[in-house]
């Protein structure tokens, strides 16, 4: 007698709504039976889409890792980081910040001093006898962060004749992911050994994009480079979703530039966009997240939407 699950128990598992399980079960990738006219999912179809075989990807794992990246500077990496690592905790998840970028940009986003620290990812990094819990720091806003500052920038070199090089932050999260819902990974502005570890890491990509023409040529870079991961690397990565940030509407440019993106990425853009606001660049000063800097403005809505978003990404 096989066991099954409610659509429910099986979206929760799969880490996917209950509107994607109905689907998976409409495509045959979910095996469902009718019992007392609700829909039940067998527990074993669930396990098998969460096991990788033969070269087939693996479903989600209940518990997330997403890289936040983009190899262009100041496209809105680690304002999005921020503000959607404090979204999702506000959906109830438990939520870390990992910072793996030398320059610190979300930890101090998050409001954390991370230049008078002595203890960051740096050392996490290089000393795999160091647990990597007494390193992390709660921010204002309730988040826990995994700091970095500039010492960080050494971990490129350092890093250089490490066995498996690229690997060495996921084995540092794999120390701590059972305790987390979503580990977001804000990465520098380069792909780099930092980022390739972020990559390595992760389950997932989350490209912030501004809307303009440059733009489009980095993401066909940074696709060239997430497909080379993906062979390499990491296979079972997979990209969350692009999201348009600083976008101004009023730019017939930028209105054109999401439409193509749109056209050419069915399915891969996000469906908010996170619009160009002055409250976004105030909020850090203040060290707080824009939920909590200006919760009833239209920018604060969208990172929740956001949230939602990337909680239901299958
Ligand atoms: N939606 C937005 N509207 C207005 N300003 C924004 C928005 N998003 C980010 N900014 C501002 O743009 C600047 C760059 O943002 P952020 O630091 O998040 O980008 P980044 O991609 O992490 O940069 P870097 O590549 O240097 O790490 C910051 O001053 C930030 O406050
Ligand atoms: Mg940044």
């Amino acid at each position: 007698m096989p066991d099954y699950l409610s659509t429910e128990q099986a979206a929760e598992r799969l880490s996917v709504d209950a509107r994607t399980v109905r689907r998976y079960v409409q495509e045959g990738r979910l095996q469902g039976v009718k019992l007392k006219r609700e829909l039940r999912v067998t527990a074993s179809s669930v396990t098998a889409l969460l096991t990788p075989s033969n070269g087939q990807t693996a479903a989600l794992p209940a518990n997330r890792i997403i890289a936040v990246v983009n190899q262009k500077g100041g496209v809105g990496k680690s304002t999005t980081s921020f503000n959607l690592a404090v979204a999702l905790s506000r959906r109830s998840k438990r939520v870390l910040l990992v910072d793996m970028d030398p320059q610190g940009g979300a930890s101090a986003s998050a409001g954390i001093p991370a230049a008078q620290l002595t203890a960051t990812i740096y050392q996490v990094l290089l000393d795999d006898s160091i647990d990597p819990m007494t390193v992390v720091r709660e921010s204002p806003s309730g988040v826990e962060v995994l700091p970095a500052n500039l010492d960080l920038a050494a971990a490129e070199v350092e890093l250089f004749n490490v066995t498996l090089r690229e690997l060495v932050l996921k084995d540092v999260l794999a120390k701590v992911r059972s305790r987390y819902d979503f580990i977001l990974i804000d990465c520098p502005p380069n792909l780099g050994l930092l980022t390739m570890n972020a990559l390595g890491a992760a389950d997932q990509v989350l490209i912030p994009m501004e809307c303009d023409f440059l733009a489009t040529r980095g993401l066909q870079h940074l696709l060239r480079t997430i497909t080379h991961v993906q062979k390499r690397l990491n296979r079972d990565l997979k990209i969350a979703g692009i999201v348009a940030t600083k976008f101004d509407g009023r730019l017939r440019h930028a209105n054109e530039i999401l439409q193509e993106l749109r056209t050419n990425f069915p399915d891969q853009v996000f469906g908010v966009v996170i619009k160009n606001t002055t409250r976004l660049k105030e909020a850090p000063a203040a060290g707080l997240s824009i939920l909590d800097y200006d919760p009833h403005s239209e920018v604060a809505a969208a990172f929740t939407q956001l949230a939602q978003e990337v909680s239901h990404a299958s």
